[in-house]
């Protein structure tokens, strides 16, 4: 239990009481809001769904079955192999097997179309751990990464809280789909530098978090272009690359430098984890594959602070190395979350609202704008208060993804089942029905 302090009499350091964290966004009040009060089908009809949390959970039984098959994987003691050189093994290399099968696991869910080295997979508690890691080694405090919005949240925190790394938007609207322009990308770095703050590099997620869709290669190709052209780094946040509904709509930035023999891939760093495409948020399991020698090699160092226990590696390690089930696991995976998406757009459709055509991840960007009294900050968190409070739906609002357009809206679809989600879309078209009537 919280032991609540009114008056702290003792110091504490300025990243402690620093709120770079990020944690007092209506983001993190929405999930609040459902704890408080989250929404059962038998216990608590009324209660608050919660859309606002990117977990995908609808390819357990996939795993469980793996599990129940490979019982003796799981399972320690005595007769067990390995108890205790698993209890003993805290090298920060990790388990080699586990880096061999997380990059043919990388590898597998990329189509083969991209080659990853086992050696230049360094692990991490999380992508979250990997991004600030990567943070700490390519840029000082002060200094900035140019981020296209809207971003996922947790940047916020990830990228600035301890690093003391600014973040700087790199602004991308609805006009074209909110994709990165190379405009859009000169105009951050120079309103970066109209602050005199040094920029080090760009960090994207593809597919985007928020957004539900992939990074056009040719955009990718600009975005390459452009950080060499200015010797900075590019970070690209793939955790979502195994969420894509059909595999041949993503395009890896492995792939571009492989196509561009390894010119000056030295700059680039990618970010995964298991948190989104296997749904083990809780088991920490990230990476982070550098194709700079210098950044591994203090990566490494680094996640001493942020390792995965070996059991997890043991235990993750063994089922991804077993490509058949693998193999099957991603495409059924993808079949599922592209069910769902659809699921979700015909019904958002029916209530006579409009989503940005997503291809890829565990939510979709909603356009909520007609409802806005005004097309104001202050009007989207009017619409988010009222869909959270009277609606009881926890859906984020694009302002706190940095959206510098009003009315979009995250709405997550992975985390719940088929038929809460049902439940969820009635809510929504009820809502949209009395609105309609309101203003008629
Ligand atoms: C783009 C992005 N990066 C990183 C994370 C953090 O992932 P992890 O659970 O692996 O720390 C998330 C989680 O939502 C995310 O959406």
């Amino acid at each position: 239990m919280a032991i609540e302090i009114e008056q702290p009499r003792v110091g504490l350091s300025k990243i402690a009481v620093s709120k770079t964290h990020g944690e007092d966004s209506p983001y993190f009040a929405g999930w609040k809001a459902y704890d408080e009060n989250p929404y059962e089908e038998f216990g608590n009809p009324s209660g608050v769904i919660q859309m606002g949390l990117a977990e995908n959970q609808v390819s357990f039984d996939m795993l469980e079955d793996y599990l129940e098959q490979h019982s003796e994987e799981a399972s320690w003691g005595k007769k067990a192999s390995g108890f205790r050189e698993n209890a003993l093994f805290q090298d920060y290399h990790g388990l080699q097997f586990f880096r061999k099968a997380m990059a043919s696991f990388m590898e597998q869910i990329r189509g083969g179309r991209a080659k990853f080295n086992p050696d230049r997979v360094v692990i991490t508690a999380g992508a979250t751990a990997a991004n600030e890691l990567l943070t700490f080694i390519l840029a000082d405090p002060g200094d900035a990464l140019l981020v296209p919005t809207p971003y996922y949240p947790g940047f916020d925190r990830d990228l600035r809280w301890r690093t003391g790394v600014n973040i700087v938007p790199i602004h991308c609207d609805s006009s074209n789909n909110f994709q990165v322009t190379p405009q859009a990308l000169e105009a951050a770095y120079k309103s970066a530098e109209s602050m005199n703050i040094k920029v080090r590099g760009v960090l994207i997620t593809n597919p985007s978090n928020p957004l539900g869709v992939t990074i056009h290669r040719s955009t990718l190709e600009q975005i390459l272009d452009f950080v060499t052209l200015k010797n900075i780094h590019l970070v690209s946040d793939e955790i979502y690359s195994g969420s894509v509904f059909s595999p041949t709509e993503f395009t890896s930035v492995a792939e571009i430098l492989q196509w561009r023999n390894y010119k000056d891939c030295e700059r680039v760093h990618i970010v995964y984890s298991l948190s989104k495409d296997l749904g083990l948020p809780g088991f920490r399991v990230g990476t982070i594959y550098s194709y700079n020698d210098q950044v591994v090699t203090t990566a490494r160092r680094m996640s001493s602070f942020t390792l995965i226990s070996s059991q997890t590696q043991q235990l993750l390690g063994l089922m991804l190395s077993d490509e058949k089930f693998t193999g099957n696991y991603i495409t059924k995976n993808r079949e599922r979350l592209r069910n769902r998406y659809e699921k979700m757009i015909s019904g958002l459709r029916n209530a006579g609202v409009e989503c940005l055509e997503g291809n890829a991840g565990l939510f979709c960007w909603v356009n909520l704008s007609p409802l806005l009294e005004s097309q104001t900050r202050e009007s989207e968190l009017a619409v988010w208060d009222l869909i959270l409070h009277r609606v009881k739906l926890n859906i984020s609002p694009g302002s706190s993804c940095h959206c510098s357009e009003p009315g979009w809206f995250r709405v997550c679809f992975a985390n719940m089942s088929e038929k809460t989600l049902e439940v969820a879309l009635k809510r929504i078209q009820i809502f949209m029905e009395e609105r309609k009537i309101k203003s008629d």
